[in-house]
């Protein structure tokens, strides 16, 4: 049977528009994909618009939206480490080289005890869920069995994800490495034949997709990624996940050990760099580097949260965009402190407006005559978005649509389209919910001033968004819809 929900939808668009559709009809067919939309439709009209799309009352369900009750795609994570979920909040007073000796790598190294795994992995993953995350990049430990463990648990919770573990055979301790190139590689082909045997989804098409994970170009040798390059290049569909450009020393690091020019120039030289390819931070990225991924296809993972808890920088998101690379959010557990895609909203948002003030201070700088600092790319302008604050629109963007096209989804996940899947929030900003922080509407004490119960209008509509992605947390979050399964959410009680 065909669902059928009413009521306010929000759609993203384009990473400069979306559209809030306050009386809006979404018919999800029994596979999980979006069968039809209607737009505005009245309620008085609502079984007319039904009966033209042949939708008999008794043939469907139909899930009409309580007050303050809005629907929107769900959030796409781009890059997380399920493995240091249990360390979130620990060590931001370090940087990234020693963050990973002193606290990472400790942490992950307990999964060499697959009992722990079993135990730890079913939190971590019911976190993500309930934090709205609907298509998650995970990386595993460098154990293949935990990892293994770590993809059963996803495909069964229902998440649509990528899963991979760390490849690692150098500048690691000791209880933490891979011991030669053979056991690093033939456990990635093991675990990507584990993935791929895994049973498919009631819409015929696997949620749960492998990717190759070297962890980051300092963890692996020259033959190592080599290697990972041939395994690349045999399985052109397989998606590839590491980290690039996150912090000075790690740079600095990377082109004495590679003697590359640059840190994109290494991934690229074995083969790694392609359109499916996500790169998490790229912080210090050079315009020649962004012109690369651009050329390659490849997408970068802003992980705000991260660059900021461990005093990595701020990555220039504009700049990329304006370069045409790809852009996707990512909360990166540990180095980010939250389960929550909002949190990275919050500090994407927080990121390009401290940047928009510094380019505005050096602007002023150079009017007043002191041309020699006007040397410096980003004084460039090259385009509509570089130092520009990020707008809602544009934030929506990166949180789905943009996640998406980072993780080749684009035509399947993060908006509402016929054909697409149903992957979706239903998300409340009542009062109810509990959120101090979230002032939401409550009929028995209206301290709001305007709108009433069930009277939402383009305008509120707009605002609610805001107020979620700014002061939402789990507790707004009703339902998590993948594939047109509820699979999580505050409602869901299997
Ligand atoms: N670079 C290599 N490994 C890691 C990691 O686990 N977290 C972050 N933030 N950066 C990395
Ligand atoms: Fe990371």
């Amino acid at each position: 049977m065909s669902t059928v929900y009413y009521g306010p939808v929000i759609n993203p668009q384009s990473v400069t528009d979306y559209r809030a559709l306050p009386q809006c009809l979404i018919c999800v067919s029994p596979q999980g994909d979006i069968e039809w939309i209607a737009e505005d439709v009245e309620r008085a009209n609502l079984n007319d618009v039904l009966a033209q799309h042949d939708c008999a009352p008794s043939a469907i369900t139909l899930v009409c939206l309580a007050d303050r009750e809005f629907l929107m795609p769900g959030l796409v994570d781009t890059h997380t480490h399920a493995c240091q979920v249990p360390n979130m909040g620990v060590g931001g007073e370090m940087e990234l080289l020693p963050w990973l000796d002193n606290y990472t790598f400790p942490t992950e190294a307990r999964f060499k005890d697959v009992k722990y795994a079993e135990r730890a992995y079913p939190d971590v993953i019911r976190r993500i869920v309930n934090s709205g995350t609907t298509t998650c990049c995970y990386y595993g430990s460098l154990h293949l069995e935990a990892t293994k463990v770590l993809a059963s648990l996803v495909h069964d919770a229902g998440q649509r994800a990528f899963v991979g573990k760390c490849n690692m055979n150098q500048n690691c301790p000791p209880n933490y490495i891979e011991s030669s190139v053979k056991e690093s590689v033939d456990t990635t082909l093991d675990l990507i034949n584990y993935i791929e045997q895994l049973p498919k989804s009631a819409c015929g098409e696997p949620l749960l997709h492998p990717i190759l994970t070297p962890r980051f170009a300092i963890s692996c040798t020259e033959e190592l990624l080599a290697r990972l390059g041939e395994v690349a290049q045999k399985n052109p569909k397989l998606a590839i996940q590491t980290h690039i450009s996150e912090n000075k020393a790690e740079i600095a690091l990377v082109k004495s050990l590679f003697k590359t020019k640059s840190y994109a120039e290494t991934y690229d030289k074995f083969h790694l760099l392609r359109d499916n390819t996500i790169l998490a931070h790229g912080v210090y990225l050079t315009e020649d580097e962004m012109v690369l991924l651009a050329k390659r296809g490849s997408g970068v993972s802003h992980c705000p949260t991260s660059n900021f808890y461990l005093s990595s920088g701020m990555a220039r998101v504009g700049m990329l965009l304006d370069h045409g690379v790809k852009v996707g959010l990512g909360t990166d557990a540990a180095g980010g402190y939250s389960p929550s895609i909002l949190t990275e909203i919050q500090h994407a948002s927080i990121a390009s407006k401290v940047l928009a003030i510094q380019a505005g201070d050096k602007k002023c700088k150079c009017s007043g005559g002191h041309s020699e600092s006007s040397g410096e790319d980003d004084m460039k302008q090259p385009g509509q978005f570089t130092n520009q604050k990020l707008t809602i629109a544009a934030l929506l963007f990166l949180a789905t649509l943009g996640g998406a096209g980072v993780c080749c989804l684009q035509d399947r996940i993060g908006s509402f389209e016929k054909k697409k899947a149903f992957d979706a929030l239903l998300v409340s900003v009542h009062d109810d919910r509990g959120n101090p922080a979230l002032w939401g509407y409550n009929p028995d004490r209206d301290l709001t001033q305007g709108v009433t119960a069930q009277s939402a209008d383009k305008k509120s509509l707009t605002e609610w968004l805001e107020r979620f992605l700014f002061c939402g947390d789990d507790r707004n979050i009703k339902k998590v819809i993948v594939q047109g399964r509820t699979i999580g959410g505050r409602d869901y009680h299997p």
